[in-house]
């Protein structure tokens, strides 16, 4: 599209000396008319008062354009005079316009030409695109005036995509159109598939795609060839169904191994070899009594056809001279030993062969065996086992081979050999036994540990020992060893006290509540914790220290104790306050005459609640009142306390009746008393009994429980056991009536000298009896009795005697006629008025005592 074209126009200036040159490329075709001009309007002139000139006609520095700037070559002028011309050229961002001049010309005067609007704002570098790149014409054009197309083509290995455009325009906005997806990768093969051991050439090994119809030539992997001619030309061509297509039907036996022909036999040897082709090993092997000389005893057959290493070399082995003995020989003694020749060795006399007697030349060159030794062998005296006795080689001396033989004394075990012999480095061999005693006790079983092994039918010798391990709750004590040892008859060592209980720490004191009670914090021990007055425990109070060293729980945390405000309704308790803490106590009443059912005082005890429920004020009666005389029907009687309008019925003691048509029942009112008794209960009575004969009786009244008492006439006695009847609940009298009846006195005694009258059976109050002596006797006492109102005889009963009067008054004559003197008969009668006083005394107690047994 573009002409390219260049101008370069020298002009020189001799008093300027300065070369101007002007270029540019590109848009020649607008320049086209501007490149003739300053071959016209550049005109050299000579001999002019240069110094003049430029002050009058300079113009000084050409104006600063927004869309322009000078060329460089103006960069070190400031001179610029008249008719000079000078070349702008767009600044970055900006594409010259067609048609306009891009230079001003110096008119003189300071007056430069007016220039034109040669450049306009430009779209940049268009785009880079993944698939397309610009074509050679664009690619060194920075700015492109608005309106201009850019042209792309595709990236090598895509293609166009029919239909789109491969163009992109400067739009107004400065910025370029969208560009289409021209151009979208070409179809192609990948890497062709390798065939056993066929592989493409070097040339296309490093590749990973291929044109379609494009072509792969093949060879055969190192170490290959072709197993025919006709496959050198193998190829595979990439198809436009993007397959590749061989040129031979595809087979495995392109190739087979080269061949490297036999490896090379070698004397005394033979190799060993699968075939000889590549990749074969063949093994050479040396024959019995011969070694390899070659340095490595294979070949293989490599890529290239050939063996590797050398055909390997044996040759005889030959073993060195038996060395020579100190206190021997050996034979046979020849020049040179071959493979399986043999020496033997002897000792002289007295001396010991220690060692082979017989070697031979090995196929490794080497001997059989190391010489053998020759020495005298004579063993120490062995040592004394204790506790045992020799049952055999008593006595030296102890030469190779000596055998000593021991016996344990009874009750001791033997550890080792029975038997001992002296080797050749005049040692005993094994060592010598020991005779061990045995513990026989078990070991002790101990407080703190435990047997750590299981020693059911165990014998435990002398220096033998037992470990133990702790028991539960117990540690090991650092630097103490958990055995002991057994000394043998001595029984067990005293075991060192190598386990301690495990402690678990001081758990702590706890907040409102302390430790009360503690000791060690051992394993097994216990700490107790209480919480202080008022406080509740939460969790265990107890905790015990276990056996892995830690409590049985962590310390209880100690709650304040607080009872909830209580409710009472038409009721008020005190104190009043917003919590109540144990031991609090509360007092509660009802309001007005209401009665408080439940306990009228509460304590607030743990673990937070009231000792009791809460009571209730209720509008109750009490108990009804005591009315005298009365008992509260049963039903009444247990209740404590009655509802309103509950009404309740009293009835009468036994004994008393109520008031005629009066109500015996007393109600609960309103006001929660109970409404005033109607009744009362009287006395019953039980009416007048009457009277009894020979009674006079005495009486009150007649009402329930009074007595009426009745008493006998003078001349009467009680015939009842009670003189009284009394006045019963049921309204009778006590049935027992009593009665009077009259005395009687007792039927008189009589002797055979006397009789009374009347005679009766009985004789009562006021009867009246006399008595008759028989003749010539005389009455002694009183001649009438009468029956007493006490039942008894007026006097004691009378007697009948012979009478002596007459001698008496004759003994009285004679006493007168003997007394001399009227004194001594005044004596004499006073002695005998005496004596008759006591003679009656003694009747009258006499009489006395018989009234009385009556
Ligand atoms: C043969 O003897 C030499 C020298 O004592 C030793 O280094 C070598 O290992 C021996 N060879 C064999 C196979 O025992
Ligand atoms: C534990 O505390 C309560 C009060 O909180 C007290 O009555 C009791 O006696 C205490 N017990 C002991 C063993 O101290
Ligand atoms: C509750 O405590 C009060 C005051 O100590 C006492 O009078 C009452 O009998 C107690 N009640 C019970 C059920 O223990
Ligand atoms: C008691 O009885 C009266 C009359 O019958 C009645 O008006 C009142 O409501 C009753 N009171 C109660 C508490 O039952
Ligand atoms: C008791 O009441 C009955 C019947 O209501 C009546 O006939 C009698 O006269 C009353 N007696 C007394 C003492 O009021
Ligand atoms: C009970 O109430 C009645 C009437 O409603 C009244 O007459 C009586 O005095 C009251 N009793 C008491 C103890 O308040
Ligand atoms: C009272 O006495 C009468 C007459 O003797 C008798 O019939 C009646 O059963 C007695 N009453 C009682 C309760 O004993």
């Amino acid at each position: 599209m573009m002409l390219r074209s260049k101008l370069n126009y020298f002009i020189l200036l001799n008093f300027y000396l300065t070369i101007v040159v002007f270029g540019y490329q590109d848009g020649g075709s607008l320049f086209s008319q501007i490149s003739q001009q300053p071959t016209t309007s550049f005109p050299v002139t000579e001999n002019v008062d240069h110094a003049k000139l430029s002050e009058i006609d300079d113009c000084g520095p050409p104006p600063d354009l927004q869309y322009g700037e000078l060329k460089e070559v103006y960069m070190d002028t400031n001179k610029f005079p008249k008719d000079n011309i000078v070349y702008y050229k767009c600044r970055p961002g900006y594409a010259p316009v067609r048609n306009t001049k891009t230079y001003i010309t110096c008119l003189g005067k300071s007056q430069w030409s007016s220039p034109d609007v040669f450049c306009n704002p430009a779209c940049g570098p268009p785009p880079v695109l993944e698939y397309g790149d610009l074509q050679e014409n664009f690619v060194e054009v920075a700015y492109f005036p608005v309106g201009d197309k850019v042209y792309y083509k595709c990236k090598p290995d895509y293609v166009y995509v029919q239909g789109t455009k491969k163009d992109i325009t400067c739009l107004e906005e400065l910025e370029w159109s969208v560009p289409d997806i021209f151009c979208k990768p070409a179809p192609t093969c990948g890497p062709p598939p390798g065939i056993q051991d066929l592989e493409p050439k070097e040339a296309y090994l490093s590749r990973t795609s291929f044109a379609i119809k494009e072509k792969v030539e093949f060879q055969c992997r190192p170490g290959y060839t072709f197993s025919l001619f006709r496959f050198r030309n193998i190829a595979a061509s990439c198809e436009s169904n993007l397959k590749w297509s061989f040129s031979h039907p595809i087979s495995n036996t392109f190739c087979k191994r080269k061949s490297c022909g036999n490896p090379g036999e070698i004397i005394n040897g033979a190799f060993e070899a699968d075939d000889f082709t590549f990749g074969s090993k063949a093994v050479y092997k040396c024959n019995n009594g011969y070694r390899m000389l070659t340095k490595r005893n294979y070949r293989e057959c490599l890529a290239d056809g050939q063996w590797s290493n050398i055909t390997p070399e044996c040759e005889a082995v030959i073993c060195e001279n038996p060395s020579a003995l100190t206190n021997g020989y050996y034979s046979p003694d020849k020049d040179q030993y071959e493979y399986l020749d043999s020496v033997k060795y002897s000792c002289h006399q007295g001396l010991e062969l220690i060692g082979e007697a017989s070697v031979y030349c090995t196929s490794d060159g080497n001997w059989s065996s190391n010489p053998p030794e020759c020495k005298v062998v004579r063993c120490p005296e062995p040592e004394s086992v204790p506790n045992s006795r020799k049952t055999s080689g008593f006595y030296g001396p102890y030469k190779l081979n000596f055998a000593v033989t021991y016996e344990c004394f009874r009750g001791y075990q033997m550890v080792g050999s029975t038997s001992v012999k002296c080797n050749v480095n005049n040692e005993w061999e094994p060592a010598l036994p020991k005779c061990l005693g045995k513990c026989l006790l078990e070991p002790p079983s101990l407080e703190y540990a435990e047997l750590d092994e299981n020693i059911f039918g165990k014998t435990f010798l002398e220096d033998s020992e037992v470990s133990y391990r702790c028991r539960e709750g117990y540690e090991p004590v650092p630097g103490t060893e958990p055995s002991i040892k057994c000394l043998g008859k001595k029984g067990w060592s005293t075991p060192q006290r190598f386990c301690t209980l495990r402690s678990c720490g001081n758990p702590g004191e706890i907040e409102n509540g302390r430790m009360i009670a503690t000791n060690n914090f051992l394993f097994k021990s216990y700490v107790i914790y209480n919480c202080s007055k008022g406080y509740k425990m939460i969790s265990n109070s107890k905790l015990y220290c276990q056996a892995d060293g830690t409590w049985s729980s962590p310390p209880p945390t100690c709650e304040e104790i607080i009872c909830a405000t209580p409710s009472i309704t038409d009721g008020t308790y005190s104190p009043e306050k917003m919590k109540y803490s144990e031991m609090d106590l509360l007092t509660f009443s009802c309001n007005g005459n209401l009665k408080l059912i439940g306990d009228h005082s509460l304590h607030c005890v743990s673990p937070g609640v009231w000792n009791s429920s809460v009571p209730e004020c209720q509008a109750l009666c009490d108990s009804p009142p005591v009315i005298e005389n009365t008992v509260l029907e049963i039903q009444f009687a247990d209740s404590s306390y009655f509802d309103i309008n509950a009404t309740v019925q009293y009835v009468c003691q036994p004994g008393f009746s109520q008031m005629p048509n009066t109500s015996n029942t007393i109600t609960c009112t309103n006001n929660l008393t109970w409404s005033t008794p109607e009744t009362s209960c009287l006395r019953r009575s039980c009416g007048n009994p009457g009277e009894i004969p020979n009674a006079q009786m005495e009486a009150t009244d007649f009402l329930f429980e009074s007595k009426v008492s009745y008493h006998c006439l003078t001349g009467y006695k009680l015939a009842t056991s009670i003189n009284f009847r009394q006045c019963q609940a049921n309204g009778n009298w006590s049935e027992i009536i009593p009665a009077c009846e009259v005395q009687t006195c007792p039927v008189p005694h009589t002797g055979p000298k006397e009789s009374y009258r009347p005679q009766k059976k009985k004789y009562q109050y006021q009867d009246s009896i006399s008595y008759k002596c028989h003749d010539g006797l005389s009455l002694f006492g009183k001649t009438s009795l009468t029956c007493t109102e006490h039942g008894k005889w007026s006097s004691f009963t009378p007697h009948c005697k012979e009478s002596q009067c007459d001698k008496i008054w004759a003994i009285q004559e004679e006493m007168r006629k003997c007394t001399s003197t009227p004194d001594d008969w005044i004596k004499y009668l006073q002695v005998e008025y005496l004596h008759l006083q006591i003679e009656n005394l003694k009747l009258d107690i006499e009489w006395k005592k018989k009234g009385r047994k009556q």
